[in-house]
């Protein structure tokens, strides 16, 4: 473990909660962190791919994973979640479920809109405030929110995913103000195209995206950044201070301001 990995670790561990960890960016992202030497709780729906990634985790580390194959689109998933966490100290949570839908609006179906509102806005809303609340009141934590480059403007084709994400992005910025007295800190994570089950589960032709593991490494060097100098690999990402140097950088020179 490399001198950024513990800091990171020592300001945000032990045990990190990642939803989405069963594929793309959520799945990156709880690799990285089990590098760090942090425990995770992982969930998401397919609990084939959440069991499979724990045991890679634990046969590579000396750390605990718990899997919550949970549908977090239905209140039922998020009334479990909060209870299977009640008692267990996270201090890094990181909303990576998500999904996106594309096409004309008028032709949209309205059911999986309501779904992907449910899942992308209020379920980032209720664990904020469930996991926001227990953070604040340990004085410590971390939040890293997946909100979208869509989410800056209307978005033609993708109106209501672009509109999710505007929520994440809003909502995020807020709370990194709000919770920084409390020792919370709070990203909202853009990124780009990025390669992942994504795009086709959005019924989206996308060309050139990023590795998640790129997007991955950016999002955790960012977070608790007052600054956020560019990996000029994955431009995601901030300096190495806090976390290693990216895994798709060149040799040297990989950081600019
Ligand atoms: N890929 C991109 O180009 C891109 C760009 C910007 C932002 N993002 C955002 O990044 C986040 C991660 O997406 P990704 O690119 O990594 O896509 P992905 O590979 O499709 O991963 C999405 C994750 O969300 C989980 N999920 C979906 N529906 C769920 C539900 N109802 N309950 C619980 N978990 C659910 C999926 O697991 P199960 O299917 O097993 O439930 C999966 O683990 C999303 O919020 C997305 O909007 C992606």
């Amino acid at each position: 473990m490399t001198r950024q990995q513990e800091r990171f670790l020592q300001r945000y561990g032990p045990r990190a909660l990642v939803t989405g960890a069963s594929s793309g960016i959520g799945r990156e992202i709880a690799v990285q962190l089990t590098d760090a030497g942090f425990d995770l709780v992982i969930v998401a729906r397919r609990e084939t791919l959440l069991r499979e990634l724990a045991a890679d985790l634990v046969g590579r580390h000396p750390i605990h994973v718990r899997v919550l194959p949970l549908d977090l689109a239905l209140d039922e998933g998020l009334e479990e979640l909060t209870a299977a966490t009640a008692g267990t100290d996270i201090g890094l949570y990181v909303a990576a479920a998500g999904f996106g839908t594309s096409g004309p609006f008028l032709d949209a179906h309205l059911d999986q809109e309501r779904e992907m509102l449910r899942l992308n806005c209020q379920a980032v809303l209720a664990t904020s405030l469930v996991l926001g609340r227990r953070m604040a009141d340990r004085g410590r934590g971390g939040i890293i929110l997946m909100s979208s480059v869509v989410g800056f403007q209307g978005m033609p084709n993708a109106a209501h995913y672009a509109a999710t994400k505007a929520y994440v992005q809003t909502l995020a910025e807020a709370l990194h103000v709000e919770l920084r007295p409390r020792g919370v800190d709070v990203l909202a994570a853009a990124p780009g195209p990025t390669h992942s089950g994504f795009a086709e589960r959005a019924d989206m032709r996308i060309g050139r995206a990023l590795p998640a593991r790129a997007v991955a490494h950016g999002t955790l060097a960012a977070l608790g950044r007052p600054d956020r100098p560019r990996c000029r690999a994955c431009s995601a990402g901030s300096s190495g201070t806090r976390w290693p140097r990216c895994p798709d950088a060149p040799a040297s020179g990989s950081w600019a301001r």
